[in-house]
C-alpha cells in the first residue's frame, strides 16, 4: 500500500508572533517534527522543513490595542523572539519565515483570486455578531461564549479551543463582546464564503486514502470522523478588519483574508521564500509541485480541522484550476495538549514556562529528552519539573551518560585512550553486537510511524542493555585475567557509543555531537547515516579524545529556583510598553529634577483622580496638583521626600494651578508608586 516517494516535506504549525512560546507547543508541534526531520535527514532523504510566524489574526490586533502600539510592532516584536527560542531548543528548520512579508501576501493573494476566478467563492449576506459600542463587527476573537457543542466558556468566534470545533460565530451562546463587555447585536453584512461543504466527499475518501497508506494517528481519525458526521458547511473567508492579506477583489479592500485561510499559505509563501535566498527561485516547487513529495504536516490538536479538512480543500480547490498540481498532506500526526504540573497551560493565567526562561536555567538537550517521553501522542499527558529532573538525573546521565563515561574512562586507563582489538567474540558480545545491528531499523520504525516516545524509550533501552553487557562482561576483572577478552569487550563497547551517537542525534543533538567529538569522528553523528549505527565501524588503533561530562545532573536547590522564579511572572512574559525614541544627554538636561518635601495634601473637590499637594523645594514653596488619588490617602503623603520635574510651565488642573510635576511609576495594569528618596537629603537637592 505504501508509496514510494522521492523527498519528504515537513512543516511545523506557524505559532502567532503573539505571547511567548511555551513548553505545551514544543510538545505539541514543534519537538516530533525536529525529531523526524532530523531522523530523516540521517537516513540520507531528501528532506526539507519549513516553519515561519503567523502573524495575522485579531489576537495579535487585541495586543496591539492593550499595548496601544501597532499589530506591525507587535510582530516585529515577537517574531524574532520565537526564531530565537526555537534556535536555542535545537530546532533544525531549513527557513522560518513570516506571514506579513509581501511574497505571504501575494501568495494568498493569488490562491483567493483564483478561487474568485474559478467561481469558487460565493458572495452572500450574512448576520454577524455587531458591538454597538464600539462601532465594529466582532469578527473572531473579538468576540467569546459558550461553544454550542461542548459547552465551553470561552469558546470564540471562530472556534472552540476546548473541541476544536469550528464555529459559526452566531451559534455561540450568550455572546460578549471582548473589548467593552457587551451584549452584541447581529447585523447584516457581506462576505466571502468557500464552500467546504462542495468537498465533503472527496475530503473523506482523502483522508480514507491517506490514513490507510500512512497510519494516521487515531486521535485525528476521531476528530475528522466528527466534522464529517456533521456535515461541512460553507464557510466565511472574508473579514471586516484592517490587520491581515487585503482581499484582491474590486471593491472588497476594506476586507481582510480570515486568518486560518491565509496562514495555511504561510507553508508555501516560506518555501519559496527559502527557495529565493538560494539563489533558484523555483525550487519550491520540486517540494511542492511532484506527485513524489511526501508532505506532513505536524501540529497540535486545536489545528486540525485546518489541516486535514480546509488546507486539503483549498489544494484541491486550486489543483481543479488545472495549474500546477499542489501535494496534499501525506500524514498530519497532531498531538493533544501538554499540561504543566496538572494544569493546562494558560497565558492568561500566567501558568506554565516559557520556554527562553527554561532554557535560562538547563540546557536543550534534557528538555527534549523529558519532553519526548512525555508527548501527548494520543491523549492529553503532564509535564512535571520533578519528572524532568529524574529523567534527566537518572536516565540521561545515570544510564546513557555513564555507560559513556565508564568506556572512555576505562579505555583511557587501560588502553592508552585507543580503540582496542576486537578478539574473539564470546556469545554475550555476539548477542550484544545482535541488537545493536537490529536498533537502527527497530528505533526507525517507531518514528516512520510517528511513535516518537516509543522510539526514544527503545534507544534508552539500547543504553541499558549496554550498561548490563558492560557490567556482566566485568572488563575489570578480566583486565587481568584474559586481557583478549577484556579488549573484546571494550572495542563492543566503543562500538556501542558510536551507535548511540547516531541513534540519540534526534532527541540530544548537542549530546550526540560531544558523544562524537569524544570519539576523534569528523563532521556529525547525522553524516555517518542511521544504518551505519547497526555497524562495528570504528576501527581498532583510533586515537580517541578525553572523557567529558556528557549530561549534567540537576539537584534540588536549581530545580528550586526555577520553579521560584516561575511563580513571579517572568518580566519578558509581561509585554513591556515600546520604549520611547532615544534622547541626548542635552535632552535629558533640560529637565530639573528636585527633591521636595511634601508639607500638606488634600483631595480636589469633585475630583475623583486628583490630590493637591504643598511642597518645599528648598526654600521654595510650591503648590502641585497631581492624579494619584486613587492610589494614595493625602495624609499618607505628608512628610514623604518625593521627585518632581521643577522646571515645567505651570498649568492648571481642574481650576488649581500647578507648578511643577512629581514623578510615579506606573503598570499596564494601572497600578502606581511615588517616586520617594527614604535618605535625609534636605529638598532643593538636585536629581540627577
Ligand atoms: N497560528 C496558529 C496557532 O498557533 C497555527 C497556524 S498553522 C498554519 O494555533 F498552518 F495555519 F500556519
Ligand atoms: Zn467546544
Amino acid at each position: 500500500m505504501s508509496k514510494e516517494f522521492k523527498r519528504i516535506l515537513i512543516t511545523a504549525a506557524l505559532p502567532y508572533a503573539n505571547g511567548l512560546l511555551h513548553l505545551g507547543h514544543l510538545a505539541g508541534a514543534y519537538l516530533p517534527a525536529d525529531i523526524y526531520v532530523r531522523y530523516q535527514r540521517a537516513r540520507k532523504r531528501d528532506v526539507l522543513f519549513i516553519c515561519g510566524s503567523d502573524e495575522h489574526g485579531v489576537a495579535i490586533t487585541v495586543t496591539a490595542e492593550k499595548e496601544k502600539t501597532t499589530p506591525q510592532a507587535v510582530v516585529d516584536r515577537y517574531h524574532p523572539l520565537h526564531k530565537a527560542a526555537f534556535q536555542k531548543f535545537g530546532m533544525s528548520f531549513d527557513h522560518y519565515s513570516r506571514t506579513s512579508l509581501p511574497i505571504h501576501h501575494a501568495t494568498a493573494q493569488e490562491f483567493f483570486k483564483q478561487f474568485h476566478e474559478q467561481g469558487i467563492l460565493k458572495e452572500k449576506e450574512e448576520q454577524q455578531l455587531y458591538c454597538e459600542k464600539d462601532k465594529m463587527f466582532l469578527a473572531d476573537r473579538y468576540v467569546e461564549g459558550t461553544c454550542p457543542n461542548c459547552s465551553y466558556s470561552q469558546a470564540r468566534g471562530d472556534q472552540c479551543e476546548n473541541c476544536g470545533t469550528w464555529l459559526n460565530q452566531t451559534e455561540l451562546i450568550n455572546p460578549v463582546c471582548k473589548i467593552c463587555g457587551s451584549t452584541p447585536v447581529v447585523r447584516n453584512t457581506t462576505h466571502w464564503y468557500f464552500p467546504l461543504g462542495a468537498y465533503q466527499e472527496r475530503l473523506e475518501a482523502y483522508v480514507r486514502e491517506r490514513s490507510e497508506r500512512d497510519g494516521w494517528k487515531e486521535n485525528v481519525l476521531r476528530y475528522c470522523e466528527s466534522w464529517f458526521k456533521e456535515g461541512l458547511q460553507d464557510r466565511a473567508v472574508t473579514r471586516d478588519l484592517s490587520w491581515g492579506v487585503p482581499v484582491p477583489v474590486e471593491g472588497y479592500e476594506s476586507k481582510v483574508i480570515y486568518v486560518w485561510f491565509d496562514a495555511v499559505l504561510g507553508y508555501i509563501s516560506s518555501t519559496k521564500e527559502w527557495s529565493e535566498l538560494c539563489g533558484e527561485p523555483e525550487r519550491w516547487r520540486t517540494y511542492w509541485q511532484r506527485d513524489d513529495t511526501k508532505y506532513v504536516a505536524f501540529i497540535g490538536k486545536d489545528n486540525v480541522v485546518f489541516h486535514c479538512i480546509v488546507f486539503p480543500a483549498m489544494l484541491m480547490a486550486w489543483n481543479d484550476g488545472g495549474k500546477e498540481q499542489y501535494v496534499l498532506p501525506e500524514n498530519v500526526p497532531a498531538n493533544e495538549f501538554l499540561n504543566f504540573e496538572g494544569q493546562k497551560f494558560s497565558k492568561s493565567r500566567g501558568w506554565g514556562i516559557d520556554v527562553q526562561e527554561f532554557l535560562k536555567f538547563f540546557p536543550a538537550d534534557p528538555l527534549r529528552y523529558a519532553l519526548a517521553l512525555n508527548l501527548p501522542e494520543s491523549r492529553d499527558s503532564d509535564f512535571y519539573l520533578k519528572d524532568f529532573q529524574a529523567r534527566t538525573n537518572n536516565e540521561l546521565a545515570d544510564i546513557l551518560g555513564n555507560f559513556v563515561n565508564r568506556t572512555l574512562a576505562f579505555v583511557q586507563k587501560q588502553f592508552g585512550n585507543v580503540v582496542p582489538t576486537c578478539g574473539a567474540l564470546s556469545e554475550r558480545d555476539k548477542e550484544m553486537l545482535a541488537s545493536l545491528a537490529k536498533a537502527p531499523e527497530s528505533i526507525g520504525s517507531y518514528y516512520e510511524r510517528y511513535r516518537f516516545r516509543e522510539g526514544v524509550i527503545e534507544t534508552m533501552n539500547l543504553a541499558r542493555s549496554a550498561n548490563k553487557y558492560f557490567n556482566d562482561s566485568e572488563p575489570w576483572k578480566t583486565a587481568k585475567s584474559n586481557p583478549e577478552q577484556c579488549a573484546t569487550t571494550l572495542h563492543v563497547c566503543l562500538q556501542i557509543v558510536r551507535a548511540l551517537a547516531i541513534l540519540f542525534e534526534p532527541v540530544v543533538p548537542d549530546i550526540a555531537q560531544r558523544m562524537w567529538q569524544t570519539l576523534n569522528l569528523e563532521g556529525s553523528p547525522r553524516d555517518a547515516g542511521w544504518e551505519s549505527a547497526g555497524k562495528a565501524v570504528l576501527t581498532t588503533g583510533r586515537v580517541l579524545q578525553p572523557p567529558q561530562i556528557l549530561v549534567t545532573k540537576i539537584d534540588d536547590a536549581q530545580l528550586e529556583q526555577m520553579a521560584q522564579s516561575l511563580q513571579e511572572p517572568s518580566p519578558s512574559a509581561v509585554p513591556m510598553v515600546p520604549l520611547k525614541p532615544s534622547i541626548t544627554l542635552d535632552d535629558f538636561k533640560k529637565i530639573d529634577l528636585r527633591l521636595a518635601k511634601v508639607l500638606g495634601a488634600e483631595r480636589v473637590p469633585k475630583s475623583e483622580k486628583l490630590i493637591k499637594l504643598q511642597i518645599e523645594i528648598g526654600s521654595e514653596k510650591r503648590q502641585i496638583v497631581a492624579g494619584i488619588a486613587q492610589h494614595y490617602e493625602p495624609g499618607d503623603l505628608v512628610g514623604k521626600t518625593i521627585v518632581v520635574v521643577a522646571n515645567l510651565q505651570p498649568a492648571k488642573l481642574m481650576g488649581h494651578e500647578s507648578q511643577g510635576m512629581l514623578l510615579a511609576a506606573s503598570n499596564q495594569d494601572g497600578k502606581l508608586s511615588l517616586l520617594t528618596v527614604s535618605s535625609d537629603l534636605e529638598s532643593g537637592s538636585v536629581v540627577k
